[in-house]
Order: C-alpha cells, then sequence, then structure tokens
C-alpha cells in the first residue's frame, strides 16, 4: 500500500515510516522541518518538504505516489507551550489538520491513522486509564488532540472515513539510527542521558511529594518501535475496525526515581540530580490500560521493557550526542 505518513521526519513518525517500509509498504513523507530531522526521514521513501496546508504540494504527491492512506503525526506537542500559545496549538493541531483531512476526502484517500495521546484523559480519575474514562484535557494541547478525534469520529458517521486515533502514553527510547531529538527537550529519558553524558547538565526531579511509593510522579513508558508496531496494526485493521480509538502504553508504571535508578545502571554513570518544584499540570499517575488494543488488534509490546527502552536511547544518544545535528544540506 503507498501510505503518506506526516510528520515522518519527527521521532515517532520517523520510526513508523521506517516501520511501514519495513512492512512492505510504499512511503511518503512530508514534513515542513519546523520540529523535524531531514536526517530522520528512512531511506527508500519519498520526501517532500511542505507545510500540512500547502493542499497543492500535498495534492499532487497524493496523485503522482497514489497514496491509499494515511499516517498524521505533524503536530505542535510541547504541552507547556500549549499553555502560553494555545493559538498555535488549534492552528496546527486542529485548522490545519482539518484543513488537510477535507484535501484526503476530495481525493478519496478515506483511511487515517492519527496520532493521539493519552493527554485528552486529564487528570486521571481511576487507574489504569481505559479508553471510556473521562476526557477532561488540562492542556490546550490535549484538547487539541481531542478536538480533531471528535472530527474523526463524526466524519466517519457522516462520510465513511475510515480511521484509528491511538492515544500514546510515553513515547520512548530508539530503533537503530532514529532517536528523540527535540528542540527544547523536555522529557524525562532524553534528559536524564544528557545529564549522564554532561556533568553539567542541570536535572531535576519536578516534585518528590506527590501521593506515590516514591514522592515522584508514575508514568507508562512505551518504546517507540511497539507504538509504530500498533500503527501497522492499526492500518491492516482499518477493513474491520472503521473508526476507534485505542491507548497505546505498556501498562506498567515506573516512578522518576525508577527511571533514573534504570539510567544509572545502564549508563554506569552517576550525575548529580536536584529536586525541584513540582511541574504545572503533572498528574501524579499515568498509566494505561492496553486491554483493548490486545483484544482487538492483537498488539503486545515486545520492547517496552524500562531497560530496554533507556539502553536503546542510550546507545542513540552516544552515537548521537547533540541529536541529529544541523541540516544536511538539500
Ligand atoms: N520529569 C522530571 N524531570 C525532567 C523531565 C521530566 O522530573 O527533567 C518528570 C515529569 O515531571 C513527569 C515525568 O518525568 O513526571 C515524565 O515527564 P515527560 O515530560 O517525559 O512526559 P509527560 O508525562 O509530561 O508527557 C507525556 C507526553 C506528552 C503527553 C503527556 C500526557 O510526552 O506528549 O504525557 O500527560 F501530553
Amino acid at each position: 500500500m503507498n501510505v503518506l505518513v506526516t510528520g515522518g521526519a519527527g521521532y515517532v513518525g520517523s520510526v513508523c515510516a521506517q516501520q511501514l517500509l519495513a512492512a512492505g509498504h510504499k512511503v511518503a513523507v512530508i514534513d515542513d522541518l519546523s520540529t523535524g530531522h531531514r536526517q530522520a526521514v528512512p531511506r527508500g521513501a519519498v520526501f517532500v518538504q511542505a507545510d500540512l496546508a500547502d493542499t497543492r504540494t500535498i495534492g499532487q504527491l497524493v496523485k503522482d505516489t497514489g497514496v491509499a492512506a494515511v499516517m498524521h503525526f505533524a503536530a505542535a506537542a510541547l504541552v507547556e507551550k500549549s499553555m502560553t500559545d494555545p493559538r498555535y496549538y488549534f492552528e496546527i493541531n486542529v485548522q490545519k489538520a482539518l484543513q488537510f483531512l477535507h484535501l484526503l476526502l476530495e481525493l478519496e484517500v478515506n483511511d487515517f491513522i492519527f496520532s493521539s495521546t493519552a493527554a485528552v484523559y486529564g487528570e486521571p480519575v481511576s487507574t489504569p486509564i481505559t479508553e471510556d474514562h473521562p476526557l477532561r484535557p488540562i492542556n490546550a494541547y490535549g484538547e487539541s488532540k481531542l478536538m480533531f478525534e471528535n472530527i474523526l469520529h463524526w466524519y466517519h458517521r457522516a462520510y465513511g472515513l475510515r480511521y484509528v486515533a491511538l492515544r500514546y502514553f510515553n513515547a520512548a527510547g530508539a530503533d537503530g539510527e532514529l532517536g528523540e531529538d527535540h528542540q527544547p527537550e523536555t522529557h524525562l529519558i532524553p534528559r536524564l542521558l544528557n545529564a549522564a553524558l554532561d556533568q553539567a547538565f542541570e536535572f531535576a526531579i519536578y516534585g518528590d511529594d506527590y501521593p506515590t511509593s516514591d514522592g515522584t510522579c508514575i508514568r507508562d513508558y512505551v518504546h517507540v518501535l511497539d507504538i509504530a508496531e500498533a500503527h501497522v496494526l492499526a492500518l491492516n485493521a482499518l477493513p474491520v475496525v472503521k473508526g476507534a480509538v485505542y491507548n497505546v502504553g505498556h501498562s506498567e508504571g515506573h516512578s522518576v526515581r525508577k527511571v533514573l535508578d534504570a539510567v544509572a545502571e545502564v549508563t554506569g554513570r552517576h550525575f548529580p540530580v536536584r529536586t525541584a518544584p513540582r511541574r504545572v499540570g503533572d498528574p501524579a499517575v499515568l498509566v494505561a490500560s492496553s486491554e483493548k488494543i490486545a483484544r482487538e488488534l492483537c498488539w503486545h509490546p515486545r520492547h517496552s521493557d524500562l531497560k530496554n527502552i533507556v539502553r536503546s536511547a542510550w546507545a542513540w544518544k552516544q552515537q548521537h550526542a547533540s541529536g541529529y545535528g544541523p541540516p544536511a544540506v538539500q
């Protein structure tokens, strides 16, 4: 199948593009490279640098390559920034994404896999979180993703769009040459690895007074390769599933301190750690129930053991101390 991957130069998008190629699909990537890296686009994929709202370029690409399905990753994804600049989040994650979806429907591309997030749930009222947990996002990022999920739901009912929305918990780990390189980097594991590499890096635990066993927040870390596999399974299942939402998590919670210990063990390095105040909007515990995706898509995470995640991310970080580095000359 010919699959269009938006945001295929980003962290999760590039690994999914690679897995699609490995599964025998043809892949076209569009990415505006505002946060993605040209070097991350897997060899074998057609690449076009384009904004999601550039309907002329994308329309031509869809026709030229015979795109039959889309995986949509291109989005703004920094929770904190979404609170100071919500307009940008609604513009990219809703307005432009909708314009893009309308183009696809015009071109009769009806199969759509959407990169969603656990941030649609907000503060959990029960754990592990199932898909029917209340949806009350506490940041504009989560709200923007939920709005788009709702659009997909109604378009499925009205226009026969077939879609799967995958709500990832904490994407982590690396796949060989493909790893996590965000600017700025806010995520726990890459920041810990930065500290392991560079003693001058100031790592802080954001709050140790949460109501958890060691006082630090608990999250559900899921390997990016397992996330990619969920996408490929979802794509294959579209003719049967037609319209659905799934959590993608390992269903195992690890505290910040536990992740820190795993990083110290895997890297063999110790570094200064201080405790800082809580980060605004961090729930104490976020752990997925992934029963639905296991039952309906036969998805079983094979790479998400915490040490395995850290090992793969460390291997990548050692090869890419400054991330992907400056953009390659185009
Ligand atoms: N943390 C630290 N120190 C750091 C970085 C993070 O203590 O330097 C802590 C955070 O406070 C949090 C945990 O590590 O308790 C994980 O933080 P991340 O930033 O790695 O991930 P989040 O759980 O905040 O965010 C993830 C996804 C978001 C998604 C969100 C849903 O990355 O896209 O879950 O709540 F929106």
